[in-house]
């Protein structure tokens, strides 16, 4: 609809249309009222124009149903408006349960891409059309934000947070990728571009080189860092168990309920004694300095593959073989 119009970025994306529609729906109500005051304006100053300058006007009384009108209709325009605007609005940031997760971290002055198959990127994002897709991202120094105009999706990278955009593309192409959040000399450098690729043409370049997955690299951490002295599988270690962890709810010392999220787990690993499990010591030494952000998403990775030991009998006794790394959980 809109491609003739070279004010607006293609829709290249599920969201893109309807970011569009509920823009055009404001833009035109907005539009139509300005136009009608205008107009009224220009009648009323040749219909009522005095040449003279002698004719005094009517006295005006008021009206109840003019100023009942003029308030009650704009009311309900403007809760349309609302309406329309909240389920958007929920459709941008809730992804679906399936996605493709993608890991990002940015930092002055550019865009690193991790793929969990072990590819990663710089400035640049692969992704396939047709599925809906995840970048869960943050920052490594100071405010970013990530900005794909053709997919309509925005959000701040913060350091110590994890924000996410998601969407699903549909349609082929090389695209444009901004930091839209000034964050220094180079923030206007601070693109890329994003390629969205046949499901086949993506397996194929995610096949091409790219080292380790991110949960074996998680997995190295687990073993360099020491987290597997203390972590035991069984929950006899120091620490508690983080098999089949990712997802549950945890049981705190102060009596509170934490989800273990990504958040829980980046705060867990850097603050330990934040959010302590309950039933055990504050032992565990802070890793503030001694994993970056990629060495923490991949950990997460790591942790988000651990099955609880019930889950790894039943794998083991149903298909010999591990189960595929990296597949939507
Ligand atoms: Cu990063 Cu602007």
């Amino acid at each position: 609809m809109l491609s003739g119009i070279p004010l607006f970025p293609e829709q290249a994306s599920t969201l893109a249309p309807e970011v569009d529609n509920l823009y055009f729906f404001v833009t035109a109500v907005t539009a139509f009222f300005a136009l009608l005051v205008v107009v009224f304006v220009v009648i009323f100053a040749i219909k009522y124009r005095d040449p003279t300058g002698e004719r005094v006007g009517a006295p005006i009384t008021g009206s109840i149903p003019l100023e009942l009108g003029w308030s009650i209709i704009p009311f309900f325009i403007s809760m349309v408006m609302f309406g329309w605007a909240t389920v958007v609005f929920f459709n941008i940031v809730r992804a679906p349960d399936q996605t493709l997760e993608i890991y990002s971290t940015g930092k002055q002055w550019m865009w690193r891409f991790q793929h969990i198959e072990g590819q990663s990127e710089i400035n640049e994002l692969h992704v396939p059309i047709g599925r809906p897709v995840k970048v869960i991202f943050t920052s490594e120094d100071v405010l970013h934000a990530l900005y794909i105009p053709v997919f309509r999706v925005k959000a701040d990278a913060i350091p110590g947070r994890y924000s996410s955009i998601w969407f699903t593309p549909t349609r082929v192409g090389e695209y444009h990728l901004f930091c839209a959040e000034y964050c220094g000399t180079k923030h206007s450098g601070m693109i890329g571009r994003v390629v969205v690729m046949e499901p086949n043409d993506y397996q194929a370049w995610l096949s091409g080189g790219g080292g380790l997955s991110m949960q074996a690299r998680g997995e190295q951490l687990f073993q360099q860092l020491g987290c597997a002295s203390c972590h035991l599988p069984d929950g006899m270690g120091r620490g508690p168990s983080l098999a089949g962890k990712y997802g549950a709810q945890e049981t705190l010392a102060n009596g509170a309920t934490a989800n273990v999220d990504d958040t829980y787990i980046r705060e867990s690993v850097l603050t330990p004694q934040m959010r302590l499990v309950a039933g055990y010591q504050p032992v565990m030494p802070t890793f503030q300095g001694q994993v970056n952000e990629e060495g923490l998403m991949s950990l997460i990775e790591y942790i988000k593959s651990l099955p609880s030991t019930g889950q790894r009998a039943a794998a083991q006794a149903a298909a010999p073989g591990p189960a595929a790394p990296g597949g939507p959980r």
